[in-house]
């Protein structure tokens, strides 16, 4: 289906979707008997295990490779050499080479991949390479390249309205610049797969988010027809952008299967994931804001900088500041710095969780030059259409609901500066409020829904739930759309053999890969009233039976005669060029800061959530809590160190590296505003997976400030760029 209109709404009550529903992977999960990549030692014969070897260089070219000891270790199978290999070639998603040629581009880059019976054989014989380098010199330093490079090379996303005469006439203005850290995406579950060949065909059990980009890049890779490729990816132990793009561990397993004729599985190790992998670029962003004495921005300016190896594309961190607060002027800059550092790409939210970290502090520092409650300086400034694009209203936009109603669930006390220090024994007390903006883009998705035997429903889609929830609400879909009960619909994922889906990144998921369903189901709908004789027109369905204008049947009735299949894929067409489709929403946060050590604990969270329908409010409410405590990681504790003269990270393992764990996570509320996007697709849905982090970091750091007076401006906000500030004891 073409999804295009309102008429290409769902109209039925709905008895299902949008209802809260446990998921249906839950026991699997829980049990441990959900199939991880690692884990599918049932798919092929015996298999072998690879371990992978890492540069140790950030850049330059490898002059030498003795391998004698590595293949001479016991158990140890094969060895294979990126310099027995010639360079790879890129996928439309790859900045990065991902094997093959004596370039090295970056720390950690696989060079080599040593293949054993066993892991602990294969992990010593790895040890066993004696590689020598040759280094090339390359800059790791953002805020060395930052100095250097010049705005007036820079495309502005946008420049109107005079920014500079709106900006220098300003009654209040601001300027400050803000910093965000290199970030890794830390899933629980590191990169994994097992390859197996059979003659020419590939097959790999993997962990990925989007199925139909990794089938096409290891094409384009492996040099070899798509058509001879499968890859399956049914349970993913977290993704957060770093599993969107076929990984080294993919190419070196389906390599060293090749190689070796027989199949075998790999892991990344931990250590390796943060430089071999992707992670989120730093940034350094100068925001202005001048405003008219009542309050109303009239400028905007914002330059984002972030690195990215050569041909890459960095953190564009301005992202939102195009869409979200309404000025009579903009001027919006992006550029990219050419590090030398691992690949930077996409991670949860990527823009908007950057910028808005940097602008939500911005917002709450003007408010103040403007004494100015924070929440009633963000609703003064809403925008309601495009703020640069007057044609463009929103599909629906209720930022200003979300602040009221979030500053009134939260207790939210009205103020126009940092007011007197709250004291709870010895921890300073502050409350911080932040907007939170993110895109919701849809794609075309697929999938068939099959009737069996016994009336029970089977959907089969290459949808990936990457922890979020796919199963669940695509059960709940075709569920309510043949009326029947969810224990009745089974539901398989992550096979490309199956119909091609959005897959999961950008938030686009769930509305999307619903919509396939949806769309599959609408088929299937019309196929069963095809085998009904005299049905006429109006066919329904529920209780497990259609119904029709003389009478019933059960849907098992109608399948004992045959298995009824339908398949489409819902598409998005002008409905969303007509609009700007965006989830909004407020974060809200109280922190106690210790008025000796300077030490941070959040001690409660609200997010008021504007994402249109939600498919299944628990769910929904988990992708938002998972986010909020990652943006308490970004806020206070996650930070990739760059050692800027080697030019690698140097905290690569989860030891260094620090995320929240449940100790540091308070209780955490989420609001969902009642909506209905008619213009989103036909479930009226949105994304709501990274929204949730959109914001929070800002509303931990207004807090701090409120808390204390002191100001940060560089994440992430520990106790040592407070302590010097902090009032007297
Ligand atoms: Mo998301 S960063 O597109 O997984």
């Amino acid at each position: 289906m073409k999804f295009d209109d309102l008429d290409d709404n769902y109209q039925g009550d709905l008895a299902l979707v949008g209802k809260t529903t446990s998921r249906i992977d839950g026991p699997l999960k829980t049990s441990g008997l959900a199939p991880y990549a690692y884990e599918r030692h049932d798919v092929t014969g015996p298999q072998l295990v690879a371990y992978p070897v890492g540069a140790a260089i950030a850049k330059g070219r490898i002059a030498s490779i003795d391998a004698d000891a590595a293949r001479s270790a016991p158990g140890v199978v094969d060895v294979i050499l990126t310099t027995d290999v010639k360079p790879l070639p890129l996928s439309d998603w790859n900045t990065a080479s991902l094997f093959g040629g004596a370039e090295v581009q970056h720390y950690h880059q696989a060079v080599a991949v040593v293949v054993a019976e066993t892991f602990e054989q294969a992990r010593a014989g790895a040890a066993l390479l004696d590689i020598k380098y040759e280094t090339t010199p390359a800059e790791f330093d953002l805020e060395a390249a930052h100095d250097r490079l010049s705005k007036d090379d820079v495309d502005p996303a946008a420049d109107t309205g005079d920014f500079d005469d709106a900006f220098g006439n300003a009654d209040v203005k601001l300027d400050e610049t803000y910093r965000t850290a290199c970030q890794s995406h830390a899933m629980m579950e590191p990169h994994a797969t097992v390859a197996n060949w059979e003659g020419d065909k590939l097959t790999v059990w993997t962990s990925n988010q989007m199925v139909q980009w990794t089938v096409e890049a290891l094409a384009t890779t492996l040099d070899m027809p798509a058509e001879n490729i499968r890859v399956d990816s049914p349970y993913v132990g977290g993704g957060f952008g770093a599993k969107l793009f076929l990984r080294a561990e993919c190419v070196l397993a389906a390599l060293a299967a090749r190689k070796t004729g027989q199949p075998v599985k790999m892991m990344l190790p931990r250590g390796m994931v943060f430089n071999n992998t992707t992670h989120r670029s730093a940034t350094i962003q100068r925001i202005r804001i001048g405003a008219s004495s009542d309050g109303k921005i009239v400028a905007l300016g914002h330059d984002n900088t972030s690195g990215a190896l050569p041909d890459g594309s960095g953190e564009n961190a301005t992202s939102q500041t195009l869409k979200f607060y309404g000025s009579k002027s903009f001027l919006v800059r992006n550029q990219v710095a050419t590090l030398g550092l691992p690949e930077s790409n996409a991670m949860r939210a990527p823009g908007e969780a950057s910028g808005l970290m940097a602008l939500e502090i911005a917002m709450d520092e003007m408010a103040e030059k403007l004494s100015l409650d924070p929440v009633e300086f963000r609703i003064r400034n809403d925008a309601q259409v495009d703020p640069l694009d007057s044609g463009r209203p929103f599909s629906q936009r209720n930022f200003v609901e979300c602040l009221k109603t979030g500053a009134e669930k939260f207790g939210w006390t009205p103020r126009t500066g940092p007011g007197e220090l709250e004291r709870d024994g010895m921890w300073l007390i502050g409350t911080g409020v932040a907007g939170a903006y993110r895109g919701s883009p849809a794609t075309k998705s697929g999938a068939r829904v099959r009737l069996v035997e016994g009336g029970k429903l089977i959907v089969e889609t290459d949808m990936t739930d990457i922890g979020t929830g796919s199963y669940t609400i695509i059960a709940q879909t075709a569920a309510e759309m043949l009326g029947l009960p969810i224990e009745k619909v089974d539901v398989i994922l992550g096979d490309s053999a199956f119909p091609v889906s959005s897959g999961s990144g950008g938030q686009w998921g769930a509305a999307s890969s619903t919509a396939g369903v949806y769309a599959a189901c609408l088929d299937l709908r019309k196929k069963i009233a095809g085998r009904l004789e005299n049905a006429g027109a109006d066919v329904s369905f529920a209780n497990g039976e259609v119904k029709f204008e003389n009478g019933s049947m059960p849907l098992a009735r109608i399948a004992a005669t045959g298995e009824l299949v339908g398949e489409d894929d819902a598409e998005f067409g002008d409905a969303r060029d007509k609009y700007v489709v965006s989830t909004f929403g407020a974060h809200f946060t109280e922190v106690g800061v210790h008025a000796a050590t300077g030490t941070i604990r959040v001690r409660r969270m609200l997010a008021v959530c504007d994402a249109g329908r939600i498919l299944n409010p628990l769910t929904a409410r988990s992708q938002v809590i998972g986010a909020m405590t990652m943006g308490v990681g970004a806020a206070l504790m996650e930070h990739l160190a760059v050692d800027t003269k080697r030019g690698f990270f140097a905290n690569h393992d989860l030891a260094g590296y620090e995320v929240p764990v449940h100790a540091d996570i308070p209780r955490q509320e989420v609001i969902f505003i009642d909506g209905q996007d008619p213009h989103a697709g036909p479930l009226q849905a949105k994304g709501v997976g990274e929204l949730g982090l959109c914001g929070v970091s800002a509303a931990i750091a207004n807090a701090v400030y409120n808390a204390t007076g002191v100001r940060v401006r560089d994440y992430p906000v520990t106790l040592d760029k407070l302590l010097e500030g902090l009032p007297a004891v």
